[in-house]
């Protein structure tokens, strides 16, 4: 109850920000981003364009993947509307082709471009599930990157409710009435984009890592999305997926490959 009051109301937690705060606002003070270069997915509309508009006002570079490169290209000359000087590479990547993310990673690769910031808006159908897979991968690869001392920080963020176009195949009646019904509780674009600025470019965030925020604020996750033995059956799962193509099984029960099923299967095949 006083948590939603909080939020309601807006009032800022121990970062200095709240629900309300805006992308803008919390990147007022952020450390100097001309050096910097960020690739942020999803940018062509919603949270992750407003994220795009303020990082190039701050002074990133920015590389935006799209798989529509005509609304990427569309969201580039928005932002360059704004900021003329702003340094924007469109480039092609469907999220959802394990192909196509890599002939991404070579063409960034090579481009010789530091990365700094990776802001990755990804969204899927199984929202749920997706969004507890994004928490449990964040705990395991910064348990990876600190064992590896790597200096690299890796957190997730809540972005809070906001109307965009990931409702668009829901269009109709029933989602206007449940938007209208929650529309106290809904968030503009500008303050739905605010937690990812903050968490991507707060110098007192500098070393957090494995860390969840919401609110521009540091925040619990359920007790599943802190389990480690889930974090790593997850990342051992999604290493075979990514070596062996996403058709591989994986055997929760045993953490490993399913050899055995992918026998069988290919047997029935040859039938
Ligand atoms: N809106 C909310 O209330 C809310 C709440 C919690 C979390 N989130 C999360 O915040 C993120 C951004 O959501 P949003 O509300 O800003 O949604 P949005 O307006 O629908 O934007 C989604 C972006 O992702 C891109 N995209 C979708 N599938 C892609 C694919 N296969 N490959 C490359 N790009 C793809 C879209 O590009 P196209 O132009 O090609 O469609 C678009 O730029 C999502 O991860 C969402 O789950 C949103």
């Amino acid at each position: 109850m006083f948590e939603t009051l909080k939020y309601l109301v807006g009032s800022a937690g121990a970062s200095g920000y709240g629900s309300k705060s805006t992308a803008e606002q919390v990147t007022e003070n952020s450390y100097d981003l001309h050096s910097k270069t960020a690739i942020i997915t999803g940018a062509t509309s919603g949270i992750g364009a407003e994220t795009a508009r303020v990082l190039a006002k701050r002074g990133a570079r920015l590389v935006l993947p799209a798989r529509n490169l005509k609304a990427a290209e569309d969201a580039r000359a928005r932002i360059l509307s704004e900021n003329p000087d702003a340094d924007i590479i469109v480039m092609g990547l469907d999220l959802s082709s394990l192909n196509s993310v890599r002939n991404f990673v070579s063409e960034f690769e090579s481009l010789n471009l530091p990365l700094n910031l990776l802001i990755d808006f990804d969204p899927t159908r199984a929202y749920a599930l997706s969004k507890l897979a994004i928490v449990l991968h964040t705990k395991e690869v910064a348990q990876r990157l600190k064992q590896m001392e790597a200096n690299v920080t890796v957190n997730c963020v809540h972005p809070g409710v906001v109307r965009t176009r990931l409702t668009r195949e829901r269009e109709g009646m029933v989602t206007d009435i449940a938007f209208f019904l929650t529309s106290k509780l809904l968030k503009t674009i500008p303050q739905a984009a605010a937690t990812t600025c903050y968490v991507a470019t707060h110098s007192a965030l500098v070393n957090a890592t494995g860390k969840y925020f919401s609110d521009c604020n540091e925040a619990s996750t359920s007790k599943l999305g802190s389990n480690s033995t889930e974090a790593a059956r997850l990342w051992t799962a999604s290493e075979i997926m990514v070596s062996r193509g996403s058709k591989a099984v994986f055997d929760p029960l045993t953490s490993a490959l399913d050899y055995d099923h992918q026998k069988s299967s290919s047997n029935k095949r040859k039938e």
